[in-house]
């Protein structure tokens, strides 16, 4: 069960968190002298130069509780609050003297995440530090965020044993019902029938109790114009027939963040109640080895009609994405946005902290870069570049799923192959995502990373609301 790390205002006796800037510290410390005299030793013997992320706990002054200083730095890290949340024994805390609005409660909360599922510590109660909402924060919208977030995080980091297709179903299902959504799934041979031809071919290697499947969420009035999210469910990435090595196989677990992603965006959009009629599509697969398993040089049927040459197993994310982004054709949206950790190609482009994304539309582009921006979710647009088009022909097929080595830009050349199934109707935009940290840091533990959800909410509500 997810745990508020941000209680209401009435928390009891919350320890006061004085964040500073390195310029005011000098002057807090004589400010407090007076009252708390040892205020200026304590700083001195903890190393405390309000640094970003640094942390002090003090003891009670006499007459006030036992205080947190906590290091702006020079305030240029709109999401500080991260670091904090990390390096805090468990407790109640509120931020004093004004400091903190939402975005530094959300990063607290972001920052306090850790998956725990496998460890001991969880069954035995341990227990999270708490902030005391700051005064005028949207308690519901700061949960519903925070919760997508941690949501997003624990199906990534979940391994493939815990979350195979029949998992991400059932995650999809309960969070339909929370919400009165409907969600069908249609799975196994049963693909082959209701059209969903390169999901199957993508998943039929795997275990029958692990069978490919599609997943439809469907959410809110008719009335409104239709957002369709897609998200890559691949829940483990082996390559298939053309397998990986075993460094690029190590974190495959992952390869079903962009349907985490899809998911937990939909959540929020549920949760806030923005007035869209919401569709969240899944194609949830295992790429895995079997005698059945494609092989490189299949051609494969797609649900739109056009034949892809399976030039290389690994590159099965587009194979699954084509048949979900042509259901989203179906459903007349105003909106498409995939989310998908769809190429190694985009990191080695921006690396694992930003999100390149792609979109035809200069509109949505600027807006999706601003929203980026304001809501510290980094995205970066990369163009949809028509002279690696060429890339995609086949000798035998409409278009092959691994581009020509001349093209080189592999994140573009996979987006191009998804431009191809775009819907025709309203805007489209895909978002390349790595979903990790892959290197830790205070309030970034090493794992999974929610990413361009937050900045995505805030665009979805700036174009429904
Ligand atoms: N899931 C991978 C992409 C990936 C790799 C994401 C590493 C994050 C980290 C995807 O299915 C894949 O294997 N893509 C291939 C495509 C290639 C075969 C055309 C890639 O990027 O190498
Ligand atoms: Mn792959
Ligand atoms: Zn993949």
């Amino acid at each position: 069960m997810f745990d508020p790390v941000i209680s209401a205002a009435d928390a009891a006796d919350p320890r006061p968190v004085h964040a500073l800037l390195a310029a005011d510290l000098d002057a807090f410390l004589s400010a407090r002298t007076a009252q708390w005299p040892p205020i200026r030793s304590l700083a001195a013997i903890g190393g405390f130069s309000a640094k970003a992320g640094q942390v002090l706990a003090v003891p009670s002054s006499g007459t006030g509780p036992e205080a947190v200083l906590f290091g702006l730095g020079d305030g240029s890290d709109p999401m500080s609050a991260r670091a904090l949340a990390a390096r805090l024994p468990p407790g109640d805390y509120a931020f004093e003297d004004g400091f903190g609005g939402f975005d530094d409660a959300l990063a607290f909360a972001l920052g306090s995440y850790r998956f725990d599922r496998y460890r001991k510590s969880r069954e035995e109660g341990e227990t999270r530090p708490r902030l005391v909402a700051p005064a005028g924060v949207d308690l519901a919208r700061l949960r519903a965020v925070a919760h997508a977030c941690a949501l997003a995080r624990d199906m990534i980091n979940t391994p493939a044993n815990d979350l195979g297709p029949r998992q991400i179903e059932t995650i999809a299902k309960e969070i339909g019902q929370q919400y009165g959504a409907t969600v069908t799934c249609v799975a196994g041979e049963a693909l082959l029938e209701a059209g969903y031809p390169a999901v199957h071919a993508v998943g039929r290697a795997a275990h029958a109790a692990r069978a490919p499947r599609m997943i439809e969420l469907t959410w809110g009035s008719g009335t409104h114009p239709t957002l369709v999210l897609v998200g890559k469910g691949v829940v483990f990435d082996t390559g298939g027939l053309d397998i990986k090595p075993s460094a690029g196989m190590r974190l495959m677990k992952k390869d079903m963040g962009g349907a985490a992603h899809a998911l937990a965006l939909g959540r929020m959009v549920m949760a806030l109640n923005i007035p869209v009629r919401l569709v969240v599509l899944i194609p949830a697969v295992e790429n895995a080895i079997s005698g059945d398993a494609m092989r490189p040089g299949d051609v494969l049927a797609t649900r739109k009609g056009l034949t892809v040459e399976v030039g290389n197993t690994d590159a099965e994310g587009r194979l699954i994405l084509a048949d979900a982004l042509t259901r989203a054709g179906e459903l007349a949206p105003a909106l498409t946005l995939d989310l998908a950790t769809l190429t190694g190609a985009a990191r080695a482009a921006v690396g694992p902290q930003i999100v390149p994304f792609w979109t035809a539309d200069d509109g949505l582009a600027d807006q999706i870069a601003a929203a980026g921006i304001a809501q510290s979710d980094p995205l970066l647009r990369l163009p949809l570049w028509a002279g690696y088009e060429a890339s995609l022909d086949s000798d035998i097929a409409d278009l092959k799923n691994d581009p020509d080595a001349w093209a080189q830009a592999g994140s573009i050349t996979a987006a191009l192959f998804l431009q191809r199934f775009a819907p025709a109707s309203g805007a489209w935009a895909h978002f390349d995502i790595f979903g990790w940290n892959p290197k830790g840091s205070p309030g970034r533990p090493a794992g999974a990373e929610a990413q361009a959800i937050r900045a995505l909410l805030s665009l979805i509500e700036a174009r429904f609301s």
